[in-house]
Formats: structure tokens, sequence, C-alpha cells
């Protein structure tokens, strides 16, 4: 384990475009649940999961009873996400964010907890819970810019969106719900550009995100090189490192798409990477 995370420490400070990937596994840490870990949401009740899978065409087919049970029910399945709290892992990857080494983070949590933890350059794969958006246009709002209570009360549902009057539901992004045109192409783009991916606490089965991996591992740079009669050549190498924190090994591990996983908890093992990012470049 301390190899790998030296390993990875180098290579963080060898990257030149490095980002990082991140799903449940992160937040578990915090006190929120994953969805297919051993004591996941879905792992659980797999009904429930059946269940997610109803949520959007609920939404298209009527807005209004989709805002009217919304509204009536508690929190959110995952808990009440507004009291939990970033953990070591958040806060580590928010170090990397201002070292200037982690240039970006591309999360399917929609806890909040990376932008809590003081990360910038966040991508929300599949939205915020702690914020709207117009299903039209894609403007997101804060809850807090409608009178949700009030549209209710005078059965004034669903709130439209305030630039083009389309209707506007959770941010959450839901099973056949199309990923935010906007957050879906700089997503691409980002997986493409850099020459380091760390993909923290995900299974890595759902996609479309996680075809973001692989659109990275296709990424081959030019490396010139010489015969030992000394001719010069040039060859095409693997443009990108993949390194996985997770608990357990995925399709990702699997397939050989990333280079090498360091098992274990994200909270424990990104410090630890930190540590070594810093000692290796106080070290010159
Ligand atoms: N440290 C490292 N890995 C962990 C930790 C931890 N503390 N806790 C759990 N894990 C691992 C689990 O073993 C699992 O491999 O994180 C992974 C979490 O996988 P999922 O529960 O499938 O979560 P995720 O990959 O984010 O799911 C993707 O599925 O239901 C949808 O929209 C939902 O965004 C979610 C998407």
């Amino acid at each position: 384990m301390k190899e790998l995370i030296q390993r990875a420490a180098q290579d963080l400070v060898s990257s030149k475009y490095a980002i990082a990937l991140t799903g449940a596994g992160m937040s578990t840490e915090s006190g929120i649940p994953d969805f297919r870990g051993p004591s996941g949401i879905w792992t659980k009740d797999p009904e429930a999961e059946k269940r997610a899978y109803l949520s959007y065409e609920k939404f298209k087919e009527d807005p209004k009873e989709y805002w009217e049970e919304r509204l009536s029910r508690p929190s959110s399945m995952l808990g009440d996400l507004g009291k939990m709290e970033p953990n070591p892992g958040h806060h580590a990857l928010t170090k990397l964010q201002k070292m200037n080494i982690l240039r970006w983070i591309i999360t399917q949590n929609i806890d909040n907890l990376h932008r809590k933890a003081g990360s910038k350059n966040v991508l929300e794969y599949h939205g915020n819970a702690f914020r709207l958006r117009c299903v039209s246009c894609n403007s997101r709002y804060d809850p807090e810019e409608y009178d949700l209570k009030k549209l209710k009360e005078e059965r004034k549902l669903p709130p439209y969106c305030k630039e083009c009057k389309g209707a506007v539901k959770s941010d959450v992004v839901y099973f056949g719900e199309p990923i935010p045109s906007d957050v879906a192409h700089q997503s691409l783009e980002e997986a493409w550009r850099c020459d380091l991916m760390l993909i923290c606490g995900t299974s890595a089965v759902v996609y479309p995100f996680a075809n973001l991996p692989i659109i990275a591992r296709q990424k081959r740079v030019e490396k010139e090189g010489k015969t030992d009669t000394g001719l010069f050549f040039v060859e095409k190498i693997p443009g990108v490192i993949i390194i996985e924190v997770n608990a357990e090994p995925t399709p990702l591990t699997g397939e050989g798409i990333s280079d090498y996983l360091i098992q274990g908890k994200t909270g424990e093992i990104l410090p630890k990477i930190v540590e070594e990012v810093e000692k290796t470049r106080s070290t010159g």
C-alpha cells in the first residue's frame, strides 16, 4: 500500500493536468450510504432502485404531481444531507486543487460535499440535491428563489423557469434522464484533456459516467525514441495514467482501464497521498 501511495504521489506531481472522478464511496465516511457497496441503498433494497427508475417518467408525465409528491415527503433517501460534513477524503482533493495539481472534480455525488470542502471546479454529473434545474434550458436555481409552499397552496405547481418558462425539477439527474448538456460536454473535454485521472469511490458501473475513464484510456501521445544503432523513431504511448482508490476492485480494474488500484478507504488513502505529494514537492 505504501509503495502505491508513493507511486500515486509521484504520478500526481509529474502530471500536467490531473482530474478526479468521484462516486458515493467518497461520502460513506461522512455518514451517507453508498448504493452498491455491502450496505448500499440498492444492495439493501433492490425495489428502491426499481422505483428510482420511475422518477423521471413521473416528472415528464405530470410535473405538477411530481412536485405535490416531492413537497409532501421527508428528506432524501440518503438522509438529511444538509447536516452531513465533508470527510478527510474531500479535504484531500480540495488540497490537491489548491496546489494546482488537480484541475477539475467530476462527481456523481449529489450531496454537495466537494463544494462544502472548499473545492472549486466541480462538475456535478448527476446534479446537486440542493439545487433546481430547468429541463429545457439547464438554468439552475436555489430553491429559495421560489416560494414553493405558496405555489403548492395556490395549486400553481410546478415552478417554471425564470428564463424560458420551462418546467423546473430537482437538479438531481434521475435514471433515464439525460445528463445536462453543459456538464456532459465539459466532462468529455476534461476526460480527453487530462494526463492523470484519479478515480475515487465509485463502482464504475453506471453509464455514461463510466465511459469517461474509457475515453481517457484511448488517449495516446507520441514519444521520440532512439534505437541502439542511433536511429530516431516516434512511438505512440498511453497519454494518461488512471489511478483508482476504492474499497474493492471494479470493472475498470478488471479490464485494465486503470493502471493500478489502491484498495481501501478514500478518507484514509487520499490524505496519505497528499502528505506524500507535499513531501515530494518540499524535497524538490
Ligand atoms: N472508500 C473507498 N471506497 C468506498 C468507500 C470508502 N470509504 N465506501 C464505499 N466504497 C466503494 C464501494 O465498495 C463501491 O465500489 O465505493 C463504490 C461505490 O459504488 P456505488 O455505491 O455504485 O456508487 P457510485 O459508483 O457513485 O454509483 C453511481 O449510481 O444509483 C446511481 O446516481 C447513483 O450516482 C450514483 C451512481
